[in-house]
């Protein structure tokens, strides 16, 4: 069995993706977004990590069709709140489209705009951020994030492994600058602890960083 049908098993098993989210997904191929959101069992396990954490405030860079907004806007406490950057409007559209066939919009503040402009406009302080957006600035955007955050917060950001391109000293693009420059401050800035997990599945090879916030 190869990873993505073992992820398909899974996610029938454990029921990730229910009507809401298949409408989603669906929404947002018939609109032509990109096919990159986060797997089923990767946004169910985004949703459930910001439900332990108990986070009310949870920040989100990169709502591309709001597959993840949704799994998100699922675990955060009652009363909380997901604040969404989006750099196109019209993925934004098709988002607020889905996020609101899912009886969401109360808990979404949706932003649209370049994220490292959109993000100094931000107030925080942030339980959770999940940073999945442009990869080429992701160290400037985990910057800013970091300056959001409340000790103890969790930072988890997207697609740091790039089909274990990251690891390659061969390759080099903009990406992977961001990226490597992400990690090393998620290595050097003495706010946050963080690590790196390797994924395999419907998104073939990548992974998450994840860090916490010292208290
Ligand atoms: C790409 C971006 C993502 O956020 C992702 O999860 C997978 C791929 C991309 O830009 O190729
Ligand atoms: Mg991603």
């Amino acid at each position: 069995m190869d990873a993505a049908a073992v992820d398909i098993h899974l996610d029938a098993v454990l029921g990730a993706e229910d009507d809401a989210l298949r409408a989603a997904a669906e929404r947002a191929r018939a609109a032509g977004l990109p096919e990159i959101a986060v797997s089923p069992l990767q946004g169910l396990w985004l949703g459930l990590l910001a439900r332990a954490i108990g986070a009310r405030r949870v920040l989100e860079l990169g709502t591309l069709g709001g597959y993840s907004t949704i799994c998100l806007a699922r675990g955060v406490a009652d009363g909380g709140t997901v604040t969404t950057v989006e750099l196109r409007d019209e993925y934004a559209a098709v988002a607020g489209e889905s996020i609101a066939a899912a009886g969401l919009s109360e808990r979404v503040a949706q932003r649209v705009g370049p994220a490292l402009d959109v993000l100094p406009t931000l107030d925080g302080p942030f339980d959770l951020a999940f940073l999945d957006a442009d990869k080429a600035t992701m160290d400037q955007q985990l910057r800013l994030t970091l300056d959001r955050m409340r000790p103890g917060g969790v930072v988890i950001c997207d697609n740091v492994v790039r089909d274990g391109r990251v690891a390659d000293p061969e390759q080099d693009d903009a990406s992977l600058r961001g990226i490597r420059a992400a990690l090393q401050i998620l290595r050097d800035d003495p706010r946050i602890d963080a690590t790196a997990l390797q994924t395999v599945g419907l998104k073939g090879h990548d992974g998450f960083a994840f860090g916490v916030l010292r208290s």
